[in-house]
């Protein structure tokens, strides 16, 4: 079991501080292009908004950040878009994790591994052990990861163990997701204007708030996720209940 009982039964509360962020960091190619650069500049620049995100979600005591790096579908790009993406990816990786171990960061990446270069998924599987242990911030980084993928790879794991199955349950199906390790993102932000989820994480994503920005990814810094979080905290989460039943509680 993974230990977080689902949001759809418990009401975490909007006025405290989020507890998981979960971020789609989208707009680098184009910020690229408004300044004449190839899109792969943009993702180079992506890196540097990432280091900010980290140390400013521990400034603020958040407990879960989780990037969506590379979608299942990003394999559709151009092959020399996708090959320094995936360069980019072990090079920080390998440049990164010492200082992620320095502080305290638990590092997990999650998503398919077998389309990788065995080069990376050593790398991953390296760094996750190192960090396994950290008590800090939980850095989770998705990489070649799909929504449905996850649910599909839950369900089916679990009737490998018991074949005979005659029911999956949502607490049963939870703790198979590739994320069983977290509770549900309390806040989702969107750089780059589009207003859409792109595969991201279906199962969890039921009763997050979501938080759409034009901003390109490259552009958005601390002062920018503050501002998420304020708007999170004039929401109200009522997770189908009325808000009178809320305030009276
Ligand atoms: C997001 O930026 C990064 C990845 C999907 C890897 P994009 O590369 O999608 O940038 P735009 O959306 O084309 O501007
Ligand atoms: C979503 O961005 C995936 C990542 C940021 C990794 P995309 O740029 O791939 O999304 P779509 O294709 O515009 O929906
Ligand atoms: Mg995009």
């Amino acid at each position: 079991m993974s230990g977080f009982s689902s949001s759809t039964t418990s009401i975490p509360d909007a006025a405290k501080s989020p507890r998981h962020i979960a971020i789609i960091m989208d707009g680098n190619g184009r910020w690229a292009k408004k300044r004449f650069m190839p899109r792969v500049a943009g993702h180079k620049r992506g890196v540097d908004a990432v280091r900010e995100m980290v140390s400013t979600c521990i400034d603020l005591g958040v407990e879960y950040l989780t990037l969506f790096a590379f979608s299942s579908e990003n394999w559709r790009r151009p092959a020399d878009e996708v090959s320094f993406l995936m360069q980019l990816f072990l090079k920080a990786m390998e440049r990164e994790v010492v200082k992620l171990h320095e502080n305290n960061i638990r590092l997990k990446i999650v998503g398919r591994r077998d389309r990788f270069e065995p080069q990376i998924v050593e790398l991953i599987e390296q760094s996750e052990r190192k960090t396994a242990a950290n008590k800090g911030l939980t850095l989770t980084i998705a990489a070649d990861y799909g929504g449905r993928w996850d649910i599909l790879q839950a369900g089916n794991t679990l009737l490998a163990q018991n074949p005979l199955l005659g029911e999956i349950t949502e607490d049963m199906l939870a703790a198979h997701l590739a994320m069983s390790y977290a509770p549900e993102p309390d806040l989702f932000i969107r750089t780059g204007g589009e207003q859409r989820i792109s595969n991201f994480l279906l199962w969890q994503l039921a009763y997050t708030e979501l938080y759409f920005t034009e901003t390109l990814w490259p552009d958005f810094d601390a002062a920018m996720l503050k501002r998420a979080i304020d708007s999170f905290h004039q929401r109200e989460r009522r997770f189908g209940r009325t808000s009178e039943q809320l305030t009276d509680a």
